[in-house]
């Protein structure tokens, strides 16, 4: 994902959480810092959600950790799902929301809008067997207690905004449960690779998960453990916007103002990928093109190729490297795309 943002840049970071930090002692000059910093930053797209009423840092600023905020995300489109408004609304009231689909419906993409929208740092670990206790708690380096660094979760503690776990049923249970204290009512971490120091979670501290359903086709997912399950007060599920002959309007005018092809071929591109997807769905085809997917192939159109050429080194092999299923993937653009003879 390349939203912009990540890598933090230590000392700058330190220095400027000590200058927020001598803002803060007088309340007067919080509080007008810290309404001109929103305006200045506000996301364009803040004003297309309706999320305004819930501010999900009140009278704080993240400006000490600008450079891990999101900026230019593109815009989120569903069919009237309302996404955002329910992903904001869960970390207001609950402080942390998972978020469950297939791949390619825009979860990563959500979790970097939200925090855009709302001016959140994002802290975010890529799930897998190999993950941690050191990536995610932290460790000690060399020789000495004192070369301790602290993991993802631990920063994200210590600092707030939001934690991104994506993927997270693909993590080690022994890992996962290390988190339960942090996600329910004592909200926070003990260390005791660190002489079981304790450390809290911060007030603005808001926790995402994603995962793909799990199910034979996601190789790796596992069931995600119980005791994290039951943490999570809210569950969102993700679709694609259009399947099979459901066409959404939005996804054909998104495709066409992010690749610049025109309508017709917008729409074409957009009834392709709308069947493959149903394919997908009934296990015909292993992946179902996203929307991503999708600008791409468009994009190559525009440069001048044909649908079918482009599809080739896109969508087709994309989709699978087996022979078969690249022929079927072919058969689908051809009904929308034919050859000429
Ligand atoms: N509803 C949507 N609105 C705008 N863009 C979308 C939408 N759905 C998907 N996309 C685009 O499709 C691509 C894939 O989305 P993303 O990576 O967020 O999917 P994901 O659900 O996180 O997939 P995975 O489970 O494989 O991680 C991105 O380029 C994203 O911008
Ligand atoms: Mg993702």
């Amino acid at each position: 994902m390349s939203y912009g943002h990540q890598g933090v840049k230590q000392a700058e970071e330190e220095s400027r959480i000590q200058k927020v930090t001598s803002i803060r002692r007088d309340n007067y000059k919080v509080t007008v810092s810290l309404s001109k910093e929103r305006q200045m930053s506000q996301s364009p797209l803040y004003h297309k959600y309706d999320i305004q009423k819930y501010d999900l840092h009140p009278n704080f600023s993240f400006a000490h950790l600008a450079t891990m905020i999101p900026s230019n995300t593109p815009e989120f489109i569903d069919s009237g799902q309302h996404y955002v408004e329910r992903i904001v609304r869960a970390l207001y009231y609950f402080k942390q929301c998972s978020l469950i689909g297939p791949s390619g419906t825009g979860k990563t993409h959500i979790v970097y809008l939200v925090a855009e929208l709302c001016g959140l740092p994002v802290w975010e670990v890529n799930c897998g067997l190999q993950t941690s206790s050191y990536d995610l708690i932290g460790r000690f380096i060399g020789l000495g207690k004192e070369n301790w660094i602290d993991g993802m979760v631990t920063r994200w503690l210590r600092k707030g905004g939001i934690m991104y776990l994506d993927e997270a049923n693909m993590m080690k249970q022994d890992v996962a449960t290390r988190l339960n204290p942090v996600l329910d009512t004592r909200g926070h971490l003990v260390m005791n690779e660190k002489d079981n120091e304790v450390v809290k979670r911060h007030k603005y501290g808001y926790l995402i998960i994603s995962m793909n359903p799990y199910s034979a086709e996601f190789a790796g997912t596992k069931p995600l453990n119980a005791a994290m399950r039951r943490r999570m007060a809210v569950w969102i599920n993700f679709d694609y916007t259009s399947v099979g002959d459901k066409i959404s309007e939005v996804e054909v005018k998104m495709l066409r103002d992010r690749s610049s092809v025109d309508e017709e071929m917008a729409l074409k591109i957009v009834q392709v990928g709308a069947e493959l997807r149903k394919q997908y769905k009934t296990g015909d085809i292993p992946y179902g093109p996203s929307l991503g997917d999708l600008i791409n192939w468009a994009t190559l159109v525009y440069d001048g190729n044909t649908a079918n050429v482009a599809a080739e080194e896109t969508i087709v092999a994309l989709t699978s490297d087996n022979a078969e299923v690249q022929q079927d993937v072919r058969r689908v653009i051809q009904t929308v795309f034919p050859k000429s003879p």
